[in-house]
């Protein structure tokens, strides 16, 4: 099997060129290698390596500043992958890719379905829901999975910033009207390894690949939090949740899951 791999060096792109090579040939690209921005450079990157399982890893992922970059983003995270979803269809390539819970307003109390109605908050989401419905209408053989608060041992994440703030600070005060699923990058990525290898159910539809819950995936473990809360160094920053900038939801209820789109 021959994978095309996009972003190898961020957070995902990182464990997946780990997670994928035992699973056959693997060409793993970069910015420098492959630029998402230039359409030209993917189509001729996927037609020369001609693969058969095309995995999209890179993303325009700066959520704040997506809204002031919005053609940026819908560039990465629309137009390219609309340009992706149609090479893997006509390689007759399996295109996974990956979305987030950022395509949801987050105002659902439960855990979110595949088959709840997106309504995307901000450029970001928007911009990454744009690129699920370019895959979607292009209709060739693929996995979109969508995931959450992902992190890694590298890159820039939520985790590793409490870490460094833990480190320089007593005291840390920190949003706490955000609800959300921490994923780990490496659990993303031996999931994905493990759906090649079992070469995906044939057939559309849609299915879940639950996780284990994280440590903060539930409002039950957020009420934990908030009783251990006079013990620990990180208290809830005492904010008007009204002040918050639109484009941020206030709840992020994901559920530690991995909702998973195909068609196969
Ligand atoms: N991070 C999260 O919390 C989260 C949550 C849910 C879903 N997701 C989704 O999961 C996927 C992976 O996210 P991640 O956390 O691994 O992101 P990341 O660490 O920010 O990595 C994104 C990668 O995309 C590359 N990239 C950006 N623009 C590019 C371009 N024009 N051409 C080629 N490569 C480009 C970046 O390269 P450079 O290093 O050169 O910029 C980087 O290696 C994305 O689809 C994201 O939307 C992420």
């Amino acid at each position: 099997m021959r994978i095309l791999l996009t972003g190898k060096n961020g957070q995902l792109g990182w464990e997946l060129a780990r997670a994928l090579a035992p699973l056959g040939e693997l060409i793993a690209s970069d910015r420098s290698s492959l630029d998402l921005a230039v359409p030209d450079q993917i189509v001729s990157a996927v037609r020369s390596v001609r693969p058969d399982v095309l995995v999209n890893a890179a993303a325009y992922t700066a959520v704040d500043q997506a809204e002031t970059e919005q053609d940026a983003a819908q560039a990465i995270n629309a137009v390219a992958v609309a340009v992706l979803a149609e090479e893997a269809k006509r390689a007759r390539a399996l295109f996974v890719h990956y979305s987030t819970d950022y395509v949801f307003d987050g105002i659902k109390d439960t855990a979110y379905l595949e088959e709840d109605l997106p309504n995307p908050l901000n450029a970001y989401g928007r911009s990454k829901l744009a690129g699920e419905q370019a895959i979607r209408s292009i209709d060739g053989h693929y996995l979109i999975l969508r995931s959450s608060w992902v992190y890694a041992a590298r890159g820039k994440n939520f985790l590793l910033t409490i870490r460094r703030m833990l480190r320089e600070k007593q005291e840390l005060h920190v949003v706490s009207d955000q609800i959300g699923a921490p994923t780990s990058a490496q659990a993303l990525a031996h999931a994905s390894a493990e759906l090649l290898r079992r070469h995906t159910p044939a057939g559309s539809g849609a299915s879940a690949l639950r996780f284990r819950r994280g440590r903060f995936a539930s409002k039950r473990a957020m009420r934990g939090c908030a009783e251990a809360e006079d013990a620990s160094p990180i208290k809830p920053w005492g904010i008007d949740i009204t002040s918050l900038p639109m484009h941020r939801s206030r709840s992020r209820a994901a559920g530690a899951r991995v909702l998973m789109l195909s068609h196969a």
